[in-house]
């Protein structure tokens, strides 16, 4: 008998120098520095030079960064986006979009180490620029121009939201953006990876993974766990909303469960912090109350099932995005700005040292049948 491993569950398919995840600990390890250490004390840029260059910057390796960083769009891209029908979702317009730049790109194919970097950091601003340029067009107004000296925490919300953002707005979102930046080979960077494996194009491997990362079982969770706080409407009717769920066909409540956690996603409980306390300033404690009652619901009900099913980052995430001003379609996209930096450290990798990736499949279908010309098909 082949074994098979449905999902690629426990298969290793190669080696890497990013991100080490231990699921029984809930412990995640970008290039050696502890998840908790770096949402306290890194900006998102600082986490993506650690990730592509595997050391933090020093000032100036910072600053030169950031300042090749830009948000500028081509013109028949923001036509394409000008051109799309009202409600098309946020992340078809991100993947097309990003397709469409390879067009207005003078190298796109070439995958050595220095041109894909160029690419990388030319999507590091160009993604958010998308997010935000198509949430305002279809909002129907005009993209707002990004403040060139500015992060990129600051600059999603400043395109998003139409106004320059408070310094603690800024610092929520970088932290959301650190904590989404990598996770080591996860269903849209394994996607890329494979992609890239065929030795095609940056932009082919994140368009492919922006379309995996769009799924309800992946990055498409957090949307999904606000459609269902949004449902559900108050503290009162979550427990009923539990049950009724895990009764269910599909059984499944967003935003809980991983296929490498056994505990709670160490991510999720950065979020849970940063939720509680955005509840407290804001005054606006009802999405935070509504997650606490539902983890608790589920902690029960998965205890008493004996599963070991804990919140992960999409969690808890829901509501910190609900009160930095986002709408739920958004919150992929968020996602997507943010992963930018693990897709893309892990196409240098796949780059460097490439082995075409071609699993295989079982066949279990029929043999040996005799072909009938069509007339004599009934
Ligand atoms: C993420 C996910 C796809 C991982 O799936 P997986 O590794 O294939 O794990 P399984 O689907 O085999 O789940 C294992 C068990 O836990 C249960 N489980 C997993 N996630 C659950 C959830 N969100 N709600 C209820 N039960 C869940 C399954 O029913 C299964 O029970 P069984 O063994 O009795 O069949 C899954 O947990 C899920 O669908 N979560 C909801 C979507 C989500 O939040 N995704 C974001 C991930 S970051």
């Amino acid at each position: 008998m082949d074994t098979i491993h449905r999902g690629l569950n426990g298969v290793n398919v190669d080696t890497s120098r990013i991100c080490s995840i231990d699921g029984e600990a809930g412990r995640l390890i970008y290039r050696g520095y502890d998840i908790t250490e770096l949402a306290d004390l890194a900006s998102f840029e600082e986490v993506v030079h650690l990730l592509w260059f595997g050391e933090l910057p020093t000032r100036s390796e910072l600053d030169a960064l950031r300042r090749t960083i830009a948000f500028d769009l081509p013109e028949p891209v923001l036509d394409m986006l000008a051109g799309l029908p009202k409600g098309t979702h946020p992340m078809h317009a991100l993947r097309t979009g990003v397709s469409m730049l390879s067009a207005f790109d003078d190298d796109p194919d070439g995958v050595d180490e220095s041109n894909v970097r160029r690419i990388g950091l030319s999507l590091l601003g160009r993604v958010p620029a998308l997010v935000a340029a198509h949430q305002r067009i279809q909002a129907g107004g005009a993209p707002v121009e990004p403040d060139p000296d500015a992060s990129v925490a600051s600059n999603l919300l400043r395109m998003v939201n139409g106004e320059t953002p408070t310094d603690a707005a800024v610092r929520v979102m970088d932290v959301a953006l650190v904590l989404h930046a990598e996770h080591g080979s996860n269903a849209s960077t394994f996607v890329g990876r494979a992609t890239a494996s065929t030795l095609t194009d940056a932009y082919s491997a994140i368009t492919a993974a922006v379309g995996s990362l769009k799924g309800p079982l992946h990055g498409g969770a957090n949307a999904a766990v606000m459609q269902a706080l949004e449902e559900i409407g108050s503290v009162e009717a979550v427990e009923k909303y539990v049950l009724d769920t895990l009764a269910s066909e599909k059984g499944r409540v967003m935003g809980f469960g991983h296929r490498v956690y056994r505990v709670m996603d160490p991510r999720a409980t950065i979020l849970k912090d940063v939720s509680r306390k955005l509840a407290e300033e804001s005054g606006d404690s009802k999405w935070f109350e509504m997650s606490l009652e539902m983890e608790r619901v589920m902690e029960r009900e998965m205890g008493a099932r004996g599963k070991q099913v804990a919140p992960n980052v999409d969690f808890f995430s829901a509501s910190v995005y609900r009160m930095l001003g986002f709408e739920k379609e958004t919150y992929t996209p968020i996602f997507a700005i943010a992963r930018v930096a693990g897709w893309m450290a892990h196409l240098f990798e796949q780059y460097a040292d490439n082995r075409l990736m071609r699993p295989r499949l079982v066949y279990e279908g029929e043999t040996g049948k005799a072909f009938a010309p069509i007339a004599q098909r009934g």
